[in-house]
């Protein structure tokens, strides 16, 4: 019998405080008339000190599986895809699942940067088809806006912080994900690059010093290669799936630039009315910005179960992609079920854990 992955769950998570074009151009060179132009962004997010990649991560995943009334310790796997990761090593995903209480759950980070949400869907949906998992949590989640160079005026007018989460879980019913296309091209791996502190440039005071721990970007570059591979990931996932653009209700693309998006489209011959852009308000919020707007789609009525929409994006790498989706919504349940109530829980349990951990040190410290 084939198996299907289904999107059940779906959650955002936005910092409060709002950085307008206004408020940005009082501290670089630059002003409201010219981002709005070039990227149709009017503000983003930003994390206040005590956001984390993770903590809105699990925000976002906690209104994830209300939506689809799943327990965390139902999970089977949980993958952040993020381009702001808490650490090098542990992954962000093992924090969330400590956050969440997800004690059976498999964690691991995915590193594609903007593409990264749709290769976690399609990681997640491969393993639910091929029967070795159930239920799946996809987070996209960044905190960019600590890697950005707020002296830099060709990055700091783009990104912004936030995160959106997915519940995907099994079914024996067609629909879910139906195809989904993940490309690739390192040769353009220095048009946009955090360059210091990993392990070929590793952190030191002169990196510091020149600056190599911020967001360095070929704008014009990366313009270029996502109005071409934006349209043409989009006609190969819809055939995949055995569709043509006319089955297609809604396109839901990573939001980095209104004109990018507007190129795509009309590459596609797809109509604006039919896309989803919310670039506007929340800037390039990277491998959130899809799970973020079908967040916003479905709350202004515009995805409805049974519907076919296209996620599609590129980024850093460099790396593009596009999935497409049979709408579902979540199962019928009998138990309501409260994550959020959990999270006492989840404390509890993660203190009570590292506590045997340290008594487990004495305990050995005796023998050896
Ligand atoms: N305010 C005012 N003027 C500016 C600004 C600014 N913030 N930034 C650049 N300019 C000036 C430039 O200095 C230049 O001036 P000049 O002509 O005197 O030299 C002029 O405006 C035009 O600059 P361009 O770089 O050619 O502007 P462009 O129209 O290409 O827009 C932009 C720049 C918005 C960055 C665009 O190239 C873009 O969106 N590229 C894609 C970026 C992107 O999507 N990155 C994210 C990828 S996803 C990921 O993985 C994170």
């Amino acid at each position: 019998m084939n198996r299907y992955a289904h999107v059940t769950g779906w959650g955002m998570a936005v910092p409060k405080k709002i950085l307008t074009n206004h408020e940005l151009a009082q501290t670089v060179d630059t002003n409201d008339e010219w981002i709005v132009s070039r990227t149709g962004v009017h503000e983003r997010r930003i994390a206040s000190p005590e956001d984390t990649t993770a903590t809105l991560a699990t925000e976002a995943a906690i209104h994830a599986l209300e939506v689809a009334n799943l327990g965390p310790e139902k999970l089977d796997l949980i993958i952040v895809a993020t381009s702001s990761p808490e650490h090098i090593f542990p992954a962000t995903a093992c924090l969330v699942q400590d956050q969440l209480g997800a004690m059976n759950a498999g964690a691991f980070d995915l590193s594609a940067a903007c593409s990264g949400f749709i290769y976690a869907l399609n990681i997640a949906t491969l393993a639910i088809r091929s029967g070795a998992i159930k239920n799946a949590l996809v987070i996209g989640s960044e905190t960019l806006s600590r890697f950005v160079n707020w002296k830099d005026r060709n990055t700091c007018i783009l990104f912004g912080d936030g995160a959106g989460a997915f519940v995907l879980q099994a079914s024996d019913l067609p629909g879910g994900l139906l195809s989904a296309v993940m490309r690739s091209d390192g040769s353009g791996a220095n048009s946009l690059t955090i360059p210091a502190g990993g392990s070929k440039i590793p952190t030191s005071a002169e990196t510091v010093a020149q600056e190599l721990h911020y967001i360095q970007m070929n704008g014009r570059e990366v313009f270029r290669f996502a109005t071409r591979v934006m349209s043409q990931a989009t006609q190969e996932a819809v055939a995949s799936a055995g569709l043509t653009m006319a089955d297609i209700n809604l396109i839901i693309p990573h939001q980095a630039n209104e004109r990018i998006i507007e190129a795509a489209a009309r590459g596609l011959d797809f109509p604006m009315e039919r896309v989803v852009v919310n670039v506007g308000r929340y800037g390039n919020t990277s491998t959130a910005s899809i799970p973020i707007a079908t967040c916003e789609a479905i709350q202004d009525g515009r995805l409805h179960s049974g519907e076919k929409a296209v996620f599609v994006g590129f980024g850093a790498g460099l790396t593009w992609g596009a999935a497409v989706v049979q709408w579902s919504g979540p199962f019928p349940t009998k138990h309501k079920v409260r994550p959020a109530s959990l999270r006492a829980w989840a404390r509890l349990r993660s203190f009570l854990r590292r506590l045997v951990r340290k008594i487990e040190g004495k305990i050995w410290k005796g023998y050896f």
